[in-house]
């Protein structure tokens, strides 16, 4: 045990790590499954990831189109995604979106209204129709608040500033996980007969992200990868076109897609609306992969502005419309730039926003390969294939939270006796402690040498040589964690949190380029310059595991088929449209 810190237990029988809207959803279903569950997160409660998801949540409720359907949102997420996604999850969540949103709806999730009192949807990004709900540009935080309420009113314990190391694995079982808060550096372990792994992605080891310090660190990836489980589509980062490019210590914050959504306009230096050269016919609301690129080119080749970004417009629409529909991004270029989005353009470029990979689950219960553990949310794989729709991933949320928490309780249920191997919770501890001293490196800036890493190597267009050249920084880092300087201090143990964020950053890291290498072609947001085509013979996931000593290795499988019953709704995956790609 390390210095200072003290060790309690506690018992459970559902373990759910997160408190983003997947892991709250997922405690709701246990709960009401009738097991005892508990929730832990390692940021302050209510202050999740989630609460920065701005633009909206998808279902085809077809309130403003009522031509709409889950069958074709079904068609419009496996299309956009390059036929990358398992067709079996993208039909669970298009089918069961519109229940899980009415749901929210129900409890008191304050969307936007038609003037008839119907829940309102705007257009998103590559959506044949207008699907999106929200809340006006703060659409995760309603969801999350109204979870948490939830929550709240049904009793379920939830424990903020808990910090996983370990996901505890005995006799091929998951039957808890070590924790310590990040404050105290008490330790608790969490005995439970089942785990749900809610904890989020990776995309914060890129230099350029649109999220904050200490979250999306990779962290649920590398639990995920120690504990046993196969990761995939790793490669598969989504940069989204439109992140603030000042002040530099914010750049990558995200700046919504409900702004094109709701007419914004895309501008070079030039003065020139470019994307009439790449998607002329669904301008800036084409596919993320597409409009991202966009954005990259025009900067690139010299027709960005000042801050090294294109301008995004919307001073068309009158202030108190924008108040309305987008009142986050009024307050936020009022609040870091003094910039009054009604009058003046704001200048954007892409940054890394969403991990599309993550953990190999079984499609309907969200199992992974180890009996006991499941996951949901932005850590798995399965939804997005290689271009996720925007507005889906809310969706993703609230549809396997619920499965997720189900599948789990029934499991917990389901179990006599639970075995819980004291040397593997000694192991945990000590590997805790092995942390705890003194050094000649601290883990901030390696951090940030991982970032800068990361954008230049694996970015918006990745090639052999850079990808490569992100390996070779990922192991020169991975040499200097065994010297950070770690010292609990008066200000907590954030630097133990710090070191063991940048372990995590740095499997993952090593996962995507890997899996990056692998992928020989130029498929979605995954774009190689050495490979510009689109190769319809790596219609496969990649995925990735770890052996005992934490080697990864790669390999592929087959995307599942699509069910018979939907196979019209499929188009040809040989027909995937790269139009508009502009690779030359
Ligand atoms: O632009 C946005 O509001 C992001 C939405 C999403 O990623 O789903």
């Amino acid at each position: 045990m390390s210095r200072g810190s003290r060790s309690r237990t506690s018992v459970a029988n559902v373990l759910v790590i997160g408190s983003g809207a997947a892991g709250l959803r997922c405690a709701i279903a246990a709960h009401q499954a009738g097991v005892e569950v508990v929730v832990i997160g390692k940021s302050a409660a209510n202050d999740a990831h989630t609460v920065l998801a701005a633009g909206g949540i998808n279902a085809a409720l077809g309130t403003v189109d009522p031509e709409d359907s889950w069958q074709q949102h079904f068609a419009d997420t496996l299309k956009e995604g390059y036929f990358l996604s398992d067709p079996r999850v993208v039909e669970i969540t298009t089918r069961e979106a519109p229940e899980a949103i009415r749901e929210l709806a129900d409890w008191g999730c304050p969307f936007a209204r038609t003037a008839g009192g119907a829940l309102d949807q705007r257009f998103f990004g590559a959506h044949r129709y207008r699907r999106t709900c929200f809340a006006g540009d703060y659409t995760g935080r309603a969801i999350l608040g109204t979870l948490a309420a939830k929550v709240g009113e049904l009793g379920i314990l939830m424990a903020e500033n808990q910090y996983v190391s370990r996901l505890l694995i005995g006799d091929g079982q998951c039957f808890g996980a070590l924790a310590f808060d990040v404050m105290t550096g008490d330790r608790t372990v969490f005995l439970a007969d089942a785990v749900v792994l809610a904890a989020g992605g990776h995309t914060r080891i890129w230099r350029k992200s649109s999220s904050r310090r200490d979250e999306n660190n990779g962290d649920g990836i590398y639990l995920a990868l120690q504990a046993g489980c196969r990761v995939a589509d790793m490669e598969l980062v989504q940069f989204h076109p439109t992140g603030m490019v000042a002040p530099e210590e914010l750049a990558g914050t995200l700046v919504t897609e409900a702004v094109r959504g709701e007419g914004g306009r895309l501008i070079n230096s030039r003065g020139e609306r470019f994307m009439e050269r790449y998607d002329a016919e669904r301008m800036e609301l084409s596919t993320r992969d597409r409009v991202a690129l966009a954005n990259y080119i025009e900067i690139a080749e010299g027709r960005g502005g000042p801050n090294g970004g294109v301008f995004l417009d919307i001073t068309h629409r009158s202030k108190d419309f924008i108040l309305e529909r987008l009142p986050r991004m009024y307050r936020q270029f009022i609040e870091y730039q003094m910039l009054d989005i009604s009058r003046e353009p704001m200048e954007v470029a892409p940054t890394a926003h969403y991990s599309m990979g993550g953990v190999a689950v079984e499609p309907e219960t969200h199992a992974t390969s180890v009996p006991g553990l499941y996951a949901a949310g932005e850590v798995t794989a399965g939804l997005h294939g290689a271009n996720r729709l925007g507005g889906n991933s809310l969706t993703e949320t609230v549809v396997f939270g619920r499965r997720a928490g189900e599948a789990a309780a029934a499991f917990a249920l389901e179990r006599d006796v639970a075995l819980r191997s004291r040397s593997t919770v000694a192991e945990a501890h000590d590997d805790l402690s092995s942390f705890i001293h003194d050094g000649a490196e601290f883990a901030r800036p390696l951090q940030r040498a991982l970032r800068n890493a990361m954008w230049e190597g694996c970015g918006v267009v990745r090639s052999q040589e850079t990808l490569e050249h992100g390996l070779a920084t990922v192991a020169e880092l991975k040499g200097a964690v065994g010297d950070i300087d770690v010292r609990p201090s008066s200000e907590g143990f954030g630097d133990l949190a710090h070191v063991l964020d940048l372990r995590a950053s740095l499997t993952a890291a090593e996962a995507s380029l890997l899996g990056a290498l692998a992928r020989r072609e130029t498929r979605g947001a995954h774009i190689r310059s050495d490979y510009p085509e689109l190769d319809p013979s790596l219609c496969v996931n990649f995925n990735v595991v770890a052996d005992e000593g934490g080697r990864l290795s790669v390999g592929s499988e087959p995307v599942p088929p699509v069910p018979d019953h939907l196979a019209g709704w499929a188009a040809d995956s040989s027909e995937v449209e790269v139009a508009g790609r502009l690779l030359e």
